[in-house]
């Protein structure tokens, strides 16, 4: 049993990153255990969960289970959590109840924790006081030895723990079972070694560590070949690529040579500030597949709070860079991450946040309330601001927020805009939805055939939240 460790989690040191690349193998005996077993998997949180979730499943499916789409049929059923914000973990906890009940009616039902929730020691000693029932929790720096876990619990009959609290190494034959035949999530770093006050992130995900471009690069070739229209390069800090590297390759270089792959669309995910660089803005500008779309979380407009955050950039800053970046590349979407209620945010800070969306008006941004995680350094701070202070800040902001949106996406009405159609309408089985370039949703009226084709469309209707088009002849 290996329980997580904050202290060993907030650990940075030389140790050099291995990279490994057969530390997940499957005996003859773990590809039959999930034989007649079906699986369940829901997740939470970021696309990088999602995309953990696309390798889990693979592992799964490796092991010859069968995913099922209702957790009531299935033998396994895994949550793949996020522990950014509190809420999450109490729909996890609430989820947990339900499905204790499946279990009592079930005894053979085998159930598991995983993802950033299990990085957390005090998820983990809550599971150990009162969840004793589960089979499985697994960190996210254990998903490739899933196999031997599952199979030490059903050895054993009793709940097996595999939580690192580690750097991190790099694993690279871990198999992946894609959601999409169209687009598709690449890891480009692991990690994230900013520690922004708020953060849990550098504790449940560990070090900086960036994939060597080799491996990345034949990643995309081969789904190029496979007839994939979109990738989307992942990072808790995507932008820092490279840095930790002992070659001298950046994330302009990674992004130059993704696109030269011949890729129709190439997206990255997430920026932060500090590390956007000229270079990078001369890349994507010079790249007509790099596509224009930027999300460049602000997290606040007041420079008190940006500091209290450990943000390292100020609001004069920030907004420099909006501005350099929205002149290079034209027709550019830049959205944001904005947390309001912070301790210490005064009405004041909370108005020059405001003044920052009046200024940047923002093509759409996630917004949220401050949320207390245990470990953090903002954890440590005294929260003076009252919670209904913090709902009424939200409000106002959304607001705000959604006016912008909504003149954003007039922009583009009578416009005729190139989209990438991915599925069918979950409302109406005669639409289509794909999104734009610069990552708007569009509903157009199509059969099934134009799936996965990048189409040019008129764009008929905006509101805040959809734009609607048809197809152009
Ligand atoms: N409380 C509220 N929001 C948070 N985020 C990260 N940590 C917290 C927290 N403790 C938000 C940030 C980040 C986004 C992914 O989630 O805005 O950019
Ligand atoms: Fe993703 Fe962060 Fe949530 Fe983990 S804590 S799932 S890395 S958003």
């Amino acid at each position: 049993m290996d329980l997580p460790n904050l202290k060993e989690a907030r650990k940075r040191t030389d140790k050099k990153v291995e990279v490994l690349t057969d530390s997940y193998r499957l005996t003859e005996e773990l590809k039959k255990l999930g034989l007649n077993r079906n699986y369940y998997i829901r997740t939470y949180g970021c696309q990088m969960n999602e995309h953990d979730t696309e390798k889990i499943k693979a592992i799964l499916e490796d092991m010859n289970f069968q995913e099922v789409e209702n957790m009531e049929n299935a033998d396994l059923i895994l949550l793949n959590t996020c522990a950014i914000r509190e809420n999450v973990h109490n729909k996890v906890f609430g989820l947990l109840g339900h499905i204790k009940s499946l279990k009592e009616k079930k005894p053979h039902l085998i159930v598991g924790l995983c993802g950033c929730m299990a990085q957390e020691k005090v998820v983990v000693d809550e599971i150990l006081n009162k969840y004793q029932w589960l089979d499985i929790v697994f960190g996210t720096h254990n998903i490739h030895n899933l196999p031997n876990i599952l199979a030490t619990s059903l050895a054993k009959k009793e709940l097996e723990i595999e939580v690192l609290s580690v750097e991190g190494d790099i694993y690279e034959n871990i198999p992946v079972k894609r959601e999409s035949k169209y687009k598709a999530w690449i890891n480009a770093m692991y990690g994230c070694d900013k520690f922004c006050t708020y953060c849990i992130v550098p504790y449940t995900r560990g070090k900086q560590r960036s994939r060597r471009p080799e491996f990345i690069i034949s990643e995309v070739k081969q789904l190029v070949e496979e007839g994939y229209q979109e990738v989307t390069l992942l990072g808790q800090n995507v932008n820092a690529y490279g840095k930790d590297l002992d070659i001298n390759y950046r994330m302009e270089n990674l992004l130059e040579d993704v696109a030269k792959t011949g890729i129709p669309r190439v997206r990255f995910l997430t920026s932060h500030p500090w590390d956007f660089t000229d270079k990078m803005i001369e890349v994507i500008k010079k790249y007509k597949n790099i596509m224009p779309y930027i999300h460049l979380p602000v997290q606040s407009g007041s420079n008190k709070i940006l500091k209290l955050m450990g943000r390292r950039y100020t609001k004069e800053e920030y907004i420099d860079l909006f501005n350099k970046i929205k002149e290079a590349i034209p027709n550019v979407a830049i959205t944001t991450d904005i947390i309001v209620g912070f301790p210490g945010e005064t009405d004041i800070d909370f108005r020059e946040t405001l003044d920052i969306v009046n200024t940047c008006k923002f093509d759409s941004a996630f917004t949220f309330i401050f949320s207390k995680r245990e470990g953090t350094a903002a954890a440590k701070m005294t929260d003076n601001v009252p919670i209904e202070v913090k709902n009424k800040r939200l409000q106002e902001l959304n607001k705000l927020v959604n006016k912008y949106a909504e003149e954003a996406n007039q922009k583009y009405l009578n416009q005729v805009v190139p989209v990438l159609l991915e599925g069918v309408n979950e409302k109406d089985n005669t639409m289509l939805y794909g999104y734009t370039e610069t990552m708007k949703r569009v509903n157009v009226k199509a059969d099934k055939s134009y799936l996965g084709k990048i189409v040019d469309v008129k764009i008929t209707k905006a509101g805040t939240w959809l734009l609607e088009g048809e197809l152009c002849a």
